[in-house]
C-alpha cells in the first residue's frame, strides 16, 4: 500500500535506470535492507525446498539482471528472497547499449529493456564473492550466477566466454546459468540451437565432468515447440541440472510502448507459463524448472507451480510491487 500509493509514484517519476542504480546502491551500502528486513523477512518452513541438491528456504528468488555485479548479496535474503541469481556477467567488463535502454509500461505492468549486459566483468565479481566467502558472510540462501558472452566475441567462439566465466567463479556460487536467451546481445539467442549450443554446453560439461556444480540453461519465451524439443535434448545430453524459463520476449505486439528490446512483466506472464508447461511435458517432469516471467502475486506463482516449475524468480514484479513482494507471495503460498 505504502509502496504502491506513495513510493512507486515517486520512483516512477524518475528515469528507470537511474532509480535502479540508486535503489541498488541504497540496498547495498546503507542500512536500508536491515531496516526493511523486519517487514520483509519471514520464515516459511512449509515452503522449504530441496532442488538440484541445494536447500531453498523458500522458492521465490531474485531474477538475473537486477544485481548484475553482486553488489547486494547481503540485502536479498533480508528482503525475503529464498535465493538470488547474480549476473549476467561476461569475461571482460562492458558498458552495454547506449541509454536510454529501460522503459516502463505502467498501463501494462511491464518493462522493456535493451541493456545488453552492462557489467563490471567476471574478475571484479569474483573478487567480491571471494571477499564475502572469506569474511564468513556467505548467505544461507543459494546464490546463482548467470553467465554470458561479451558483445564482441564471435558466436562461434562464445563457448570460450562461458567457460572463462565458469572457470573463474566455479567455487564462488551455488549454481550456474548459461544465458543464451537475452534479446539484447546480437545473435545470442542463436546459441539456443544445434551446433552453436553444442559448442557451449560441450566445453562447459568438460570443465565439470562429474556435474558437481548445478548447471542450468536460461531460455527465451519465443522458442517454438521444435526448438524447445532441441533444448530439452541438449539438457539431457549434457546432464544439465535444470532450465530457467524464461527470459524477456521480443514479441511486443499490442504494447503501448514500442521500443527495441525485450518485454517483461505482465505481458509475459501467460507466455512464460506456457513455455514452462511445454518444458515440463517434454522432460516428463524430470528436469527442475525455475519459472520466471510476470509473477506479481501468489496466484501468478501458483499458476507457474501448477505448470511444472520447482522454483520461481521475480524481476518486474519486484519493481511494481516493492520490497515486500517475496514475503507476500510466500504468505499467499503457505496459506
Ligand atoms: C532491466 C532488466 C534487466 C535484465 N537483465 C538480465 C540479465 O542480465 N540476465 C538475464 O538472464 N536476464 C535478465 N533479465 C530478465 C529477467 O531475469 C527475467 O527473466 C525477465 O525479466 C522475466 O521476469 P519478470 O517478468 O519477473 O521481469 C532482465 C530483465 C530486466 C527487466
Amino acid at each position: 500500500m505504502l509502496y504502491r500509493r506513495i513510493i512507486r509514484p515517486l520512483l516512477f517519476s524518475l528515469p528507470p535506470e537511474g532509480i535502479h542504480h540508486a535503489s541498488l546502491w541504497a540496498l547495498s551500502h546503507t542500512p536500508a535492507s536491515a531496516l526493511i528486513a523486519p517487514f520483509a523477512r519471514r520464515e516459511f518452513p512449509s515452503l522449504e525446498k530441496k532442488v538440484f541438491g541445494l536447500t531453498f528456504p523458500n522458492p521465490i528468488g531474485l531474477a538475473a539482471g537486477f544485481d548484475k555485479n553482486a553488489e547486494g548479496v547481503a540485502a536479498w535474503p533480508r528482503l525475503g528472497f529464498g535465493f538470488m541469481e547474480l549476473g549476467t556477467i561476461t569475461p571482460r567488463p562492458q558498458s552495454g547499449n547506449p541509454t536510454p535502454r529501460v522503459f516502463r509500461l505502467p498501463a501494462e505492468q511491464g518493462l522493456i529493456n535493451r541493456l545488453g549486459f552492462p557489467n563490471v566483468g567476471m574478475e571484479v565479481v569474483a573478487q567480491r564473492l571471494e571477499k564475502i566467502k572469506a569474511a564468513g558472510r556467505w548467505p544461507r540462501t543459494p546464490v546463482g550466477l548467470n553467465l554470458g558472452k561479451n558483445k564482441d566475441t564471435p558466436l562461434t567462439e562464445a563457448g570460450r566466454d562461458y567457460v572463462a566465466c565458469f572457470r573463474r567463479t566455479r567455487d564462488l556460487a551455488d549454481y550456474f546459468v548459461v544465458n543464451v536467451s537475452s534479446p539484447n546481445t546480437p545473435g545470442l539467442r542463436d546459441l539456443q540451437q544445434g551446433q552453436l549450443l553444442d559448442s557451449i554446453l560441450g566445453p562447459m560439461r568438460e570443465e565439470d565432468p562429474d556435474a558437481q556444480r548445478p548447471l542450468l540453461i536460461k531460455i527465451a519465451p519465443d522458442l517454438n515447440e521444435e526448438q524447445l524439443e532441441a533444448v530439452v535434448l541438449a539438457v539431457e545430453k549434457y546432464r544439465l541440472a535444470g532450465i530457467v524459463a524464461t527470459n524477456t520476449t521480443i514479441d511486443k505486439r499490442g504494447l503501448s510502448v514500442q521500443e527495441e528490446g525485450g518485454a517483461s512483466g505482465r505481458p509475459l506472464t501467460s507466455r512464460s507459463t506456457e513455455i514452462i508447461r511445454s518444458v515440463h511435458r517434454l522432460t516428463g517432469g524430470k528436469v527442475p524448472i525455475i519459472g520466471v516471467g510476470g509473477i506479481f502475486n501468489a496466484a501468478d506463482a501458483r499458476e507457474k507451480f501448477e505448470a511444472g516449475a520447482s522454483l520461481l524468480q521475480i524481476y518486474t514484479g519486484f519493481v511494481y510491487e516493492g520490497p515486500l513482494v517475496a514475503r507476500r507471495i510466500c504468505e499467499g503460498l503457505s496459506r
